[in-house]
């Protein structure tokens, strides 16, 4: 089969998704980000065929580098990083379109030059390009660039085609409520919020986009799910990961910036909003900001807190020591950054009154698994047993988001044999065994809707600002406790003994993912 015909990128348009001829250009394009997901997932959608045929890459810092420099970083990035090997004939023909711009990110003149090489850009390939603009930087450098793309008129190109410019933003997007606005302010006050996507990857993640299919595609589980059959729902965000080197970044942050305002909240928004009217963008950030206003505000202080905070102390991870968060590289001494927060979520709504959302998050813990547990009531009493005494199993679907992506459902069964005995078992469907394991990035999928311009799998701003809205007083609450009610736990375990409270206050205790 000739290569145009295996890889449409090297013939023309692809035919599944039609992004019109685009430039993406990343802002921090030496960094790391770039390196290990934005240049692999731009190989990988030249590999499908899924790029337009008029593509360019514009790498954007402020190192100055020739464009063959730029190229060789990406080529390598592509080998180390990429999810299938390098081919040599689709870099050959991604290659010469990958080029390089060197500038301040507070520098009006180089937006200027950036402008400048766009424009030479669509007048070589005599069309209009869409200018796709990937902030991948640290967040200190976000709105100097927001600015500078506005007044060089970067922002507002081809506004209203299909052409308009987009703005990729990475996380995180503030760090409270009040910058959380700022930024947005910020955004809109140069973008129309239509040309803004603020990125999340866990919603890029196969199995994230397949908890709605699961929910909306099955007819099962709609009459269940509601407070008259979900006993709880338990949400782990696990990682075997400590702080790595990014104290400097982990210090100003914390597992409830980090991990729980964010990817967390998105799995709880998706996991109990109500049915959107169509798959339509706006249908389903309409869904997840009415859940995310249902969600009460959580309690602070004393016996009835719906909070705990903790950090790793000295444990054992794969058989081997691994030092307490306070004895890593660059962490402050007598740090009181948590790397674990646990949370009881109440929702007031029709569906979910009374039904408690656990949900947890925490660096060095036993094992990496991103789990949702749903958690149903039990059948009445046992005909089973002699005695009340023995309960059944309470059912639990567990969608695994990863690793080992799957769903399990647990239920009771008859142990084969003359007596009638029952047996929680398990049934299970794994994606690597239906599919194959070889499923794109979340960086894929999001890069190309972006191109696209479907903003479904992005945040809406009042759907970050309403997460942070329910954080900020947490935050605070947890600033002028200083270490009063930091709790610990050893690296390698489940979490904190306050985190088990949590549960327990309800009878309830954390399944084991
Ligand atoms: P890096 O620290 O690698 O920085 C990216 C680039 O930004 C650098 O190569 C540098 O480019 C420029 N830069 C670095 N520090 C500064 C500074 N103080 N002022 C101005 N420019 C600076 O970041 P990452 O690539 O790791 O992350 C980029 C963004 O993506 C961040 O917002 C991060 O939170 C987010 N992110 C990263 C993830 C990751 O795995 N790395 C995961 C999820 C989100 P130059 O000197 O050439 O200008
Ligand atoms: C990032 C956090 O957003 O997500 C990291 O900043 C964390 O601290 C990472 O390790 C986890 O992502 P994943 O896809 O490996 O679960």
């Amino acid at each position: 089969m000739p290569d145009h015909e295996r890889h449409p990128f090297l013939h023309g348009l692809s035919k599944h998704r039609g992004a019109p001829p685009t430039v993406v250009v990343i802002f921090g394009a030496s960094g790391d980000l770039t390196a290990r997901k934005l240049t692999p997932a731009i190989y990988n959608l030249a590999l499908d065929g899924l790029l337009p045929a008029d593509f360019f890459l514009i790498g954007y810092g402020r190192k100055p580098m020739p464009d063959a420099e730029f190229q060789q970083l990406s080529v390598d990035a592509i080998k180390e990083f990429s999810r299938r090997e390098l081919r040599d004939d689709v870099w050959a023909r991604l290659a010469p379109r990958t080029l390089y711009v060197s500038g301040g990110y507070d520098e009006p003149a180089a937006f200027t030059r950036l402008a400048q090489k766009i424009a030479e850009l669509e007048k070589q390939i005599g069309q209009d390009l869409q200018a796709l603009f990937y902030i991948s930087t640290p967040p200190s450098v976000f709105a100097p660039i927001i600015q500078n793309l506005g007044a060089a008129g970067l922002a507002a190109r081809h506004l209203g085609k299909p052409t308009q410019s987009k703005v990729i933003i990475e996380k995180p997007f503030g760090r409270d409520l009040a910058s959380a606005k700022a930024l947005n302010q910020e955004l809109t006050s140069v973008f129309e919020e239509s040309q803004v996507f603020r990125i999340d990857h866990y919603l890029g993640k196969e199995t994230v986009q397949d908890l709605l299919v699961q929910r909306f595609a099955n007819a099962i589980f709609e009459p269940l799910w509601n407070r008259n059959f979900v006993d709880h729902v338990q949400i782990t965000v696990a990682e075997e990961v400590g702080v790595e080197a990014r104290a400097g970044y982990y210090e100003q942050s914390g597992a409830l910036r980090d991990m729980i305002q964010n990817h967390t909240m998105q799995l709880v928004a998706l996991t109990a909003m109500e049915p959107p009217v169509s798959l339509d963008a706006e249908a389903i950030r309409d869904e997840k900001v009415k859940l995310l206003r249902a969600i009460q505000p959580l309690r602070l202080d004393g016996a009835a807190s719906d909070v705990a905070r903790a950090q790793y102390d000295d444990g054992i991870l794969g058989g081997k020591p691994v030092p307490g968060y306070l004895r890593e590289k660059d962490v402050t001494p007598g740090s009181t950054t948590e790397t674990f927060a646990a949370l009881r979520l109440s929702i007031n709504n029709w569906r979910w009154h009374g039904v408690p959302f656990y949900i947890r998050s925490g660096k060095r813990m036993a094992r990496r698994v991103t789990e949702i547990a749903i958690r149903f009531k039990r059948a009445p009493g046992n005909i089973f047993a002699d005695s009340d005494r023995f309960q059944l199993a309470a059912n639990t679907l567990a969608f695994q988001i990863q690793p080992d992506e799957g769903m399990s459902m647990i239920l009771n069964a008859k142990i084969p044999g003359l007596e009638t005995r029952t047996q929680p078992v398990k049934m299970n469907f794994k994606y690597a065994t239906t599919f194959g394991s070889n499923t794109p990035e979340a960086y894929e999928r999001l890069v190309l809707d972006a191109m696209i311009g479907d903003g479904t799998l992005f945040i809406r701003g009042d759907e970050t600002e309403r997460s942070w809205e329910l954080m900020t007083p947490i935050l605070e609450h947890w600033r002028e406790q200083k270490r009063a009610g930091l709790d610990s736990y050893t690296a390698g375990s489940w979490g904190p003994k306050s985190a088990d409270a949590l549960l327990a206050a309800n009878g309830h205790s954390w399944r084991e993912p």
